[in-house]
């Protein structure tokens, strides 16, 4: 297949596109920048130039590659700022998704959260309700991760990944990345607020997989939902971060429940290389 992947050196983008050649798969890797073209050509990849905001450049370079398939890794985090994040999901989706549209593609994978579902006191599964009741900032969040879906939708074929929080190399939960200098801060504390991670390449795997899976919504979570009151203290000592100060009485959030990752493990064959972040912040 010919896959044109849209955040080719992002995070996940990195990862997938190397993992799509390696496969077999032609790639065209989407970028803004030449500077990150040799790296994206020395894993075999052949490369555009495009900002997806500009929506003219994007519906001419994805006419020229005429792909199969559109992989949608775009986000704008590199910033922190959920603000330019949430537009990314809005704007930059719709651009991608109506470029893929003029070029006749079919079908498309797109990364989303798996943050998002309603208030519940279990790990939510994908037939839970988006929380249509959140206030800012979380609902710029939804908001943007809703016209992201909806967009993609569009499309006759398509796969809506829900993320739990990344880990490992490259992302904001490692030795080296912002979640551990918070850490070492004291600014990252415990507390019930329950989270799902994966790991950054499990998570790569399940886009790269995702090609082949029906269409529909799946979370790619690990297997141990856990509250901050578990999983700090593991990151802290992983990153070599002092514990966190012992914290009584933090609020709860009723939304954050965590994700349930039956529906990829048991009906989509995905098996995380880390199922729980207990082993995998050991590796960081
Ligand atoms: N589920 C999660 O927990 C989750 C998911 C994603 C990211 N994150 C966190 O966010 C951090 C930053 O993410 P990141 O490293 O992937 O960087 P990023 O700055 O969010 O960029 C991601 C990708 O989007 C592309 N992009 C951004 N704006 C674009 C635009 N206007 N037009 C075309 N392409 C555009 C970038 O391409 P170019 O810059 O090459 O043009 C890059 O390939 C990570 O360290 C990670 O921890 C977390």
């Amino acid at each position: 297949m010919h896959i044109l992947v849209a955040g080719s050196t992002g995070v996940l983008g990195r990862r997938v596109v190397p993992a799509l050649v390696g496969a077999g798969h032609r790639v065209t890797a989407l970028t803004r920048r030449p500077e990150a073209a040799a790296d994206l050509r020395a894993h075999g990849a052949e490369v555009a130039f495009a900002d997806v905001f500009d929506r003219e450049a994007l519906t001419r370079v994805v006419g020229r590659a005429e792909p199969d398939v559109v992989m949608h890794q775009l986000t704008d985090l590199s910033a922190v700022d959920l603000a330019a994040n949430a537009r990314m999901r809005v704007v930059g989706t719709r651009n991608l998704v109506d470029a893929a549209q003029a070029a006749g593609v079919r079908r498309i994978v797109a990364q989303s959260i798996a943050w998002v579902y309603e208030a519940g006191d279990e790990p939510a599964d994908e037939t839970t309700p988006l929380d249509d009741t959140s206030v800012e900032p979380r609902r710029g969040t939804i908001e943007g991760v809703i016209a992201l879906e909806r967009a993609v939708r569009e499309l006759p074929g398509w796969v809506v990944l829900r993320y739990g929080l990344l880990y490992g190399p490259g992302t904001w939960f490692a030795a080296d990345g912002i979640k551990a200098a918070d850490a070492r801060a004291g600014r990252l504390p415990g507390g019930p607020d329950v989270s799902s991670f994966v790991h950054v390449d499990d998570a790569a795997a399940a886009a790269v997989a995702a090609l082949h899976w029906p269409s529909g919504v799946v979370n790619v979570v690990d297997d141990q939902p856990a509250t901050a009151d578990e999983w700090v203290p593991a990151f802290a000592r992983a990153v070599g971060a002092p514990p966190p100060a012992a914290a009584a009485g933090v609020p709860h959030a009723p939304w954050a429940r965590g994700a349930d990752n039956h529906l990829a493990r048991k009906h989509r064959g995905w098996i995380p290389t880390h199922p729980s972040w207990r082993s995998g912040f050991d590796t960081l």
